[in-house]
């Protein structure tokens, strides 16, 4: 099999050649709760992750397997409905494939979007939140094995993953669309179980706002290769021990679709801003 460069150059001009567009602004991973946010623009082009060599498809609910090509003001959006996890039992190079190819298509910037529990004090269900740093407790790295300097340097710095003008931007856009924004740090365990009430307080000593299992590979590996990066996470759950009751799958679905409007609302304002 080739490198991971030649793929990911494989996979790109795939997109390319599939959409009829050579070039692509920004990467938009669409979380729970926005995987039907490109409906919105006429004229996106749609290509199935099957027919992108390379591309990993997608087990879990609600992410269904789709790039779309949207035109979105003057910057072409490549959104990514349906992400892989570490849970379903993939590595970190594949979990990173989509958003390093689409690096690699020219998007400067990559915005991830998640659904987490909240154990920050301020963060509660239904609060849409910039993710300001993270903390990676999952065991795992996209950069672990050979670097390819092709892609990025051995030691990428992590000091800002989060672009800081990103995230004033996503400030910007939510005051204008009326949106509350809260901001967290966000900590990676890959699940798919969720934590327990000892984890959560641990989770809160080391200073996390939110817990989720995604995320944290896509934007390590989207700033080794220089890109700018934008997390927002949308808090479904109190995560536990914190709310008194079991967390379920269910309600984390059921949070993140009745969250879905201001969600969405909140990328309209942003996305022509970036
Ligand atoms: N923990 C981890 N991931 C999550 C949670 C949670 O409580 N809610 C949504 N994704």
């Amino acid at each position: 099999m080739s490198g991971l460069y030649e793929r990911l150059r494989g996979a790109s001009e795939a997109i390319a050649r599939l959409t009829g567009r050579d070039r692509h602004d920004i990467v938009m991973v669409l979380g729970s709760g926005l995987g039907g946010y490109p409906d919105k623009f006429s004229g996106a082009v749609a290509v199935p992750y099957t027919e992108i060599p390379g591309f990993p498809i997608p087990g879990a609910v609600g992410h269904a397997g789709t790039a779309y090509s949207v035109e979105c003001g003057d910057n072409r959006v490549l959104m990514l409905s349906g992400r892989v996890h570490a849970y379903e039992g993939y590595p970190a190079d594949v979990i990173t494939f989509a958003v390093r190819t689409a690096v690699l298509a020219g998007c400067r910037t990559v915005v991830l979007t998640n659904a987490s529990g909240g154990c920050g004090e301020d963060i509660q269900p239904g609060d849409l939140v910039v993710i300001t740093d993270h903390i990676n407790l999952a065991g795992m790295s996209p950069l672990r094995g050979d670097n390819d300097e092709r892609l990025g340097p051995r030691f990428p710095d992590m000091t800002d993953v989060y672009t800081p003008a990103l995230r004033d931007q996503a400030h910007a856009a939510a005051s204008e669309v009326g949106v509350n924004l809260r901001e967290g740090v966000y900590l990676w365990w890959h699940g798919p179980m969720f934590e327990t009430p000892a984890e959560i307080r641990m989770a809160i000593a080391l200073g996390a706002s939110l817990v989720g299992m995604s995320t944290v590979p896509e934007a390590t590996a989207a700033r080794h290769m220089g890109a700018d990066v934008l997390a927002i996470s949308l808090c479904t759950n109190r995560a536990a021990g914190l709310a008194g009751r079991k967390i379920t799958a269910e309600e984390v679905i059921e949070s993140a679709d009745e969250a879905s409007d201001r969600f969405q609302a909140l990328f309209d304002a942003l996305l022509p801003r970036l």
